[in-house]
Formats: structure tokens, sequence, C-alpha cells
């Protein structure tokens, strides 16, 4: 029996799709950015600065650096085969089916962690948010049991309800999406460069001093420390702009717009993730972030005397959010729907509505586990198994645009990453960097997670895989 039979992309294209063509270059640009701007840059700053001092902006640049050559490869593969499944079915093309079972299994997890993850992020600026209007959710049931130490909770309920609210608006359709978010999008944007615009006056060179306080790699405290562990930790930021190529059967034109809609979408979020990190570790030195873990831009707010627009920021920090979220149920549901339609897994995920055009079955089955993991789990400790999942699908998809190249010279690109096999080569070292930057833990959980996949590989999707009958 051949593990690694293969899709070819002619049958692919030639798959007529229920879902509904209707995104532009613009929306895929919203679709990245909504993806990508979230957690990173309203909780995430805080962890990465204290792990490497002022320096995080480097970080940010070695992480933007993978996920650019990475991004390369992403938008070739989807000039070459505009179909949904992103890394799933780029792996179906060019490594055989096991290779994308295992891609697509690892890919649920990074979006239904991934989203988990941003909605605990979330729920801490709501529960500040509803604050300031005196309004207070009890202590117990604004986190996971375990999220702080010394704090008794057990419930994450605003977690839990956003995760459901979200999957309600991607079970109703693209169009109602792509509105919802494009419009949170705007808000989210403004309130960054709000942000700037009023603390960026108050850079402090010193606190630049010493750039680098834990070199490249170190050990601080018994843990890991410095440029790359940091890099590591910010590569969660750039998570995302892979979910605008699951979107390729809902785009117009999508050899010529998806390349863009990724690419554009990087370059924006690299620019701002830049800024904000210069700016945040110029305006205060770098240590006092240990107290405003949860939402570190507040720490430079209080310290330029700006506490007026905390309120704003934590309003844009929540709609941030909540793009990340509704982009990421969004991706989820692609990823299932393109499995199941190939067999790998059950009919339900693939059945769409004839009337909202969406495989909403599937999107309420996630969205549901994703709000329960949300409510009960502390993903303080899990979240890096999304950084991990993400990395790997990274290296896959890389080494498959090579791979393609020399297999299939022959077959159409819309856009071609430029300088491969350089580019795929300096993704796949990046990547590696990164994955050698998370701790061992997350590697054994990992291989945990595709130890399971690989037992429903054979004991179900490799009984029902549509490639039996071809
Ligand atoms: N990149 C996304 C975020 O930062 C996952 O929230």
């Amino acid at each position: 029996m051949d593990l690694f039979r293969k899709k070819e992309i002619s049958v692919l294209l030639a798959h007529q799709s229920p879902l509904k063509r209707t995104l532009h270059t613009w929306d895929l640009i919203f679709l990245g950015i909504g993806d990508i701007i979230g957690t990173g840059i309203f909780v995430l700053t805080g962890k990465g600065a204290l792990t490497t001092g002022p320096s995080l902006s480097l970080s940010f640049f070695i992480a933007a650096v993978c996920c650019g050559f990475a991004g390369l490869c992403y938008a070739e593969f989807a000039s070459m085969a505009p179909v949904s499944g992103s890394a799933y079915t780029y792996s179906y093309i060019s490594f055989g089916e096991i290779v994308a079972f295992i891609i697509g299994w690892d890919l649920i997890l990074e979006y239904a962690l991934g989203a988990a993850t941003v909605a605990a992020g979330w729920s801490g600026y709501f529960v500040n948010f509803l604050s300031g209007f005196g309004i207070h959710i009890p202590t117990v049931l604004s986190a996971a049991p375990g999220t702080t130490a010394g704090v008794t909770t057990y419930f994450n309920l605003p977690g839990f309800l956003i995760i459901l609210l979200i999957t309600t608006v991607v079970a109703m359709g693209i169009n109602q999406t792509k509105h919802v978010n494009d419009t949170m999008i705007i808000i989210k944007l403004a309130v960054i460069v709000l942000f700037l615009a009023f603390t960026v006056w108050y850079i402090k060179v010193g606190n630049w001093r010493p750039f680098t306080p834990y070199g490249w790699y170190s050990f601080h405290n018994g843990t890991a420390a410095g440029v790359i562990p940091a890099a590591s930790i910010c590569f969660f930021s750039f998570i995302g702009f892979d979910s605008v190529s699951s979107s390729a059967e809902e785009t117009i034109n999508p050899s010529k717009t998806l390349p863009k809609g990724i690419m554009y979408s990087l370059c924006i979020a690299t620019v701002l993730y830049i800024l904000m990190s210069l700016t945040m570790t110029g305006v205060v030195k770098y240590t006092i972030f240990a107290k405003y873990l949860d939402a570190p831009i507040l720490a430079v707010l209080h310290a330029t005397g700006q506490g007026w627009l905390s309120m704003i920021v934590s309003l844009g920090a929540i709609l941030g959010m909540t793009t990340v979220i509704l982009v990421q149920i969004y991706g989820q549901s692609r990823i299932t729907y393109s499995m199941s339609r190939d067999g790998l897994l059950p009919e339900f995920f693939g059945h769409v509505s004839l009337r909202r055009q969406t495989p909403y079955k599937g999107t309420w089955f996630f969205g549901i586990i994703t709000s329960i993991a949300a409510g009960f789990i502390n993903l303080n400790i899990l979240s890096e198994l999304v950084n991990i999942g993400t990395l790997t699908a990274f290296i896959l998809v890389s080494a498959g645009v090579m791979w393609m190249r020399r297999s299939h010279p022959e077959i159409h690109r819309g856009f071609k990453a430029p300088g491969v096999p350089v580019t795929p080569l300096i993704a796949i070292a990046f990547c590696m960097l990164l994955i050698a930057g998370l701790n061992w833990e997350t590697w054994l959980r990992f291989v945990i997670w595709l130890a399971i996949g690989l037992c429903i590989y054979f004991g179900y999707a490799r009984k029902h895989s549509k490639m039996n009958d071809e």
C-alpha cells in the first residue's frame, strides 16, 4: 500500500468548489493582517522583552525573516495550486497522503490551540476594559485553572464566550465574516498608529542600553533567554499569513491575488512590530514588563502619563485579537473541510450548507471544542505547541516548493519565489533555529500529538481516502 500517493494539481483544479468566490487582493491583505496582528503585539511583547531586553526588535526581525522566506514559498504554492487546504494540500501534492494527513492534523492543532491562546489574551484585556466601567467579572471566572500562580481561577468565561460568538459569525458565511473582519482591522490599525503617535516622543535612548543583555542564547533564572529564544516566542506574532492561502477557493483570480495577500500583509505586520517593540522598550526599561505581563502596552501608557489612552488601546486590543480568533477559526474550518473532501476525515466536516455556502457543521464542531479548551486549559504552557506545529508546516511547504520545481517544472506558476533553492533553504534553516529555541517539553508534546494523528490515519483516514477510488 502506497503511503505516499499524491494528488495531481490538474485533478484538484478540475474540482468544482461549492464555496463562493468573493475575495479580492485587499480582502486577503485584511484577512492576513486580521490573523497576524493580535496577541503578538498586545500580549507577547512583554514576555519577549523580558526574554531578550531591548533587542526584542531584533527577535521580531529574525522571526520576520523566517516567515518572509516561508511566505514566498507559500505564495508560489498558492499561485500554483489555488485550492483550499493550505500546507495540507501542498503536502498532498508534493509528498503524498501520509505527510499531508500529518500536516493537516498539525494544522488543526495550530488553529484550535492558536484561537484558544488568543482568547486567553483577549479575556485579560476584556476583563480590564469592563472594570473601567465598574463591571467586575469574578476572578474565578476570568481565567482557566492554574493560569496565574497564587490566584484561584476555575473557568475562562469571556474566552469561552468569544469563541462561541465568533464561531457563529464564521458559520454564517464568508461575506458576513469579511465585513466584520474588515471593520475590526481598521480600528486595530488605527489604535496602533495612535499608540505610536502618542508614545514615540518619550523614547529615552538609555533604555535601549545594553541592547542585548542576555546575548543570542543564554540561560537566565533557569530558562532560555536572549535574542533567539525571544524570536521563538515572537514567531507566534507572525502566525496567520498562512491562513490567507486557506481561502484560495473563495478568492477571485487566486494565482495573482494570493501571493500579494500573503506578502503585503506580512510586510505591514513586520513594520508595525518593529516600530512597536522599539518604542515600547525605548519608553520604559524592559524589566518593568514583569508587572504587566497580561497587558504590556499599559506599562508604556502609565509611564508616559497617557492613562486616558488605555481604554482606547484596550478596545483596539480586544478587537485586534477578535480578528485573529476569527481568521483562525475560519482557517481551521477550511482545513477540515479539505481533509473531509479528500475522505481523510468523516463527511460531516465537509458538509457545506446550500444556503450559507460554508462548511458550518465542521465549523461548529471545532468551535465548541476550542471554546471548551479556552475555558478550561491553562494555555501558558501549551501555546508553544502552536509555534512548533506551524514551523513544521513551514518546513514542509518550503521543501515542497523545491521538490515541485524539480519534479513538475512544467506547471504554471502565477508567482515564482525568487532564488529557489536558496530561499526555501533559508526558510528551513530559520524554522529549525526557532524550533531549537523552544523547550524540549514542547517537542515531546508535539511528537505525542503527531503519534495520535498517525493512529487516526491508519485507523480511519487510510481506509476512507478518496484516492482509493482513483
Ligand atoms: N499572530 C497571531 C497573534 O499574534 C496568532 O495573535
